[in-house]
């Protein structure tokens, strides 16, 4: 087997990926925008919703990316030899075109001939079938298809090289938390040579033995209020952990030992007093994937998103303690990170030092409390023997520990798990309306096209043209955030506005919304997009073919913006417009927070 760089790699795929007819559609940026229940962007399929569902992609149906995600659910595992909480998904997808025999045929096609991973360590899990939805024959057949093409006659069964799971879609079923489009998937893995921990020991197990690279799910259903439908398509969206590949193809002794970690883990271990390993590749994740949140504009802060950076650079100073480094994590591990993925996100680059100094901000405040914090822990443990909510509860807003850091170090003293529940109404009680960890925020959810999210979609549009009305041509959009209950708007701005100027706004909103004006689009090349809408807000996530809103037609228009969609078809759908709250969210930038209905 060659042994292939991950920058090869990650080339390779994409090249692949093209000659087999896909459009390479841009990575976006990690906070999914039109999404209420999704904190992170956890899959390449992710921004992709809207067109799974239905809606057209302006680059086509075959496309294909690398994209860079969150997978927070996975942070507890983080420490062992193959998961992160950032990393970056080889993806490729079908939009209603090809369909199971040519993905799975071409993820075999790209391992063996273009990676040079050897067959006979590759095994394959199928959906075993449930109640409703039958076992995935097509699937089986077609990798016994594979598999004899390569010589291997391959069987059927818990122990083959084909493996039917599902345990009512526990496994090979793949879906967002809350619904989406969905269906049944088939993993490979790839044999490591490991002993098996049992007899039982197969794909579904997590010893290490079997390494998962890649997925691809059939989404051929839909979810919605928990009930399963059938589609009217058949999409494909594969999704493959660009470190695991690296893993076999370097044949590490974990992710974090190949070329895509090494440099951050090397300096880690030059700053460290002692060998432990698992606070060591704590350290090297989490400080990366903060320098990739703070990238995408994420600051640590006490909800959702901001929650979570907070997390990740609490507990990686927790860790460093453990591993007596008594340099700031943000002068030696950031720097190494950001340089180590610059050439792949230019951005990292322009922006290292606003990014060094957003983590030293967090690292010296978390410094200045955690051994204050530590004592007082030791202290409730030794007079309960236990730490109970309340005291999680008191750590956090005293000391600024985070309630998983709490859990952690009481799961490492051998001691009960907190009663979150205490916690919560703790919490609660003081007040705190918090989109937080407490509330089971990590693990991911719809990503939401409902009819709320589409009119506060239109509505934010509107929001920016009359912003630029009211105040100037330099707003644009820094940042959208839609929730069932209100949109969120970020904005260029020195001052708030004043209340005349709000009402202004409002007024020329809802007339705008009174006269019923046509929400349509228009598919055009992007420099074509871009001189009709110059302010666009993230342009660079899109293709070279993009779909091009406007809100009203001839001289009725008021707003032109290169965007995905979905949208209300009449402005009239959103009834009326209502500003509800201004905040300041950094130096000279505005927050607005608004209504409609
Ligand atoms: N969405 C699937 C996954 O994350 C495949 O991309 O595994």
């Amino acid at each position: 087997m060659k042994t292939l760089s991950y920058l090869e790699i990650r080339e390779k795929f994409l090249k692949f990926m093209i000659s087999k007819g896909h459009i390479e559609i841009p990575n976006s940026p990690l906070v999914p925008e039109n999404d209420p229940t999704l904190l992170f962007v956890n899959a390449g399929m992710v921004p992709l919703v809207p067109f799974l569902l239905g809606e057209k992609h302006p680059s086509g149906t075959r496309l294909t990316n690398v994209q860079r995600c969150i997978r927070t659910i996975d942070i507890d595992e983080v420490g062992d030899d193959i998961h992160c909480t950032s990393f970056e998904m080889l993806g490729n997808w079908s939009l209603n075109d090809y369909f199971k025999k040519e993905a799975l045929q071409w993820s075999v096609e790209f391992f063996i001939n273009e990676l040079g991973f050897d067959i006979s360590n590759i095994y394959a899990s199928v959906y075993e079938g449930d109640k409703n939805i039958g076992i995935d024959q097509c699937a089986i057949d077609t990798w016994k298809e594979i598999f004899k093409s390569y010589g291997i006659a391959a069987e059927v069964g818990a122990q083959e090289r084909i493996q039917p799971l599902g345990d009512n879609k526990k496994h090979n079923w793949w879906e967002l938390e809350s619904g989406g489009p969905c269906g049944p998937c088939s993993e490979f893995f790839y044999d490591t040579g490991k002993p098996k921990c049992n007899p039982d020991c197969n794909t579904s197990c997590g010893c290490g033995k079997y390494t998962e690279l890649g997925n691809n799910v059939f989404m051929e259903y839909l979810k919605k209020d928990g009930n399963y439908s059938k589609l009217d398509r058949h999409n494909i969206d594969f999704g493959g952990g660009l470190d695991r590949y690296a893993y076999i193809s370097q044949n590490t002794e974990s992710v974090f030992s190949t070329d895509i970690y090494l440099p951050i883990l090397e300096k880690v271990k030059s700053i460290s007093s002692n060998e432990n390993t698992k606070s060591q590749r704590v350290i090297v994740d989490h400080i990366k994937a903060a320098t990739w949140m703070i990238m995408d504009g994420i600051t640590p802060g006490r909800t959702e998103q901001s929650y979570i950076l907070r997390r990740l650079i609490r507990r990686s100073v927790r860790h460093a303690r453990q591993l007596g480094i008594t340099e700031n994590l943000s002068d030696t591990v950031a720097t190494v990170a950001i340089d180590q993925f610059s050439p792949i996100y230019p951005k990292l680059a322009d922006e290292k030092q606003q990014i060094i100094d957003v983590i030293k901000e967090e690292e010296s405040k978390f410094k200045a409390t955690i051994n204050d914090g530590m004592k007082k822990l030791d202290k409730f443990i030794q007079e309960n023997n236990k730490i109970s909510g309340e005291d999680a509860f008191y750590l956090y807003e005293t000391y600024g520990f985070p309630i998983e850091i709490t859990q952690e170090i009481l799961e490492e003293k051998g001691l009960n798990k907190i009663d979150t529940e205490d916690f919560e109404n703790a919490f609660n009680s003081h007040k705190e309306k918090s989109r937080s960890a407490a509330k089971g925020f990590f693990k991911g959810g719809l990503a939401d096209t409902s009819e709320m999210s589409k009119k506060y979609h239109t509505a934010t549009h509107m929001l920016n043209a009359a912003l630029r009305k009211v105040l100037g041509d330099h707003v644009k959009q820094l940042g959208s955030n839609i929730n069932p209950d209100r949109l969120r708007f970020d904005f260029p701005n020195d001052t708030k506005l004043t209340p005349e100027q709000v009402k202004q706004v409002e007024d020329i909103i809802n007339e705008q919304i009174n006269t019923g004006l046509e929400v349509y689009f228009e598919e055009m090349d992007k420099q074509k997009a871009l001189e009709l809408a110059p302010h666009s807000a993230f342009t660079e996530k899109y293709g070279e073919i993009v779909k091009v809103y406007f809100i009203g037609r001839g001289d009725k228009n008021i707003s032109i913006e290169i965007c995905g969609g979905p949208h209300v078809q009449n402005t009239k759908d959103l009834g009326s417009f209502k500003i509800v709250k201004q905040e300041n969210v950094g130096a000279g930038v505005k927050r607005i927070k608004a209504v409609v209905g």
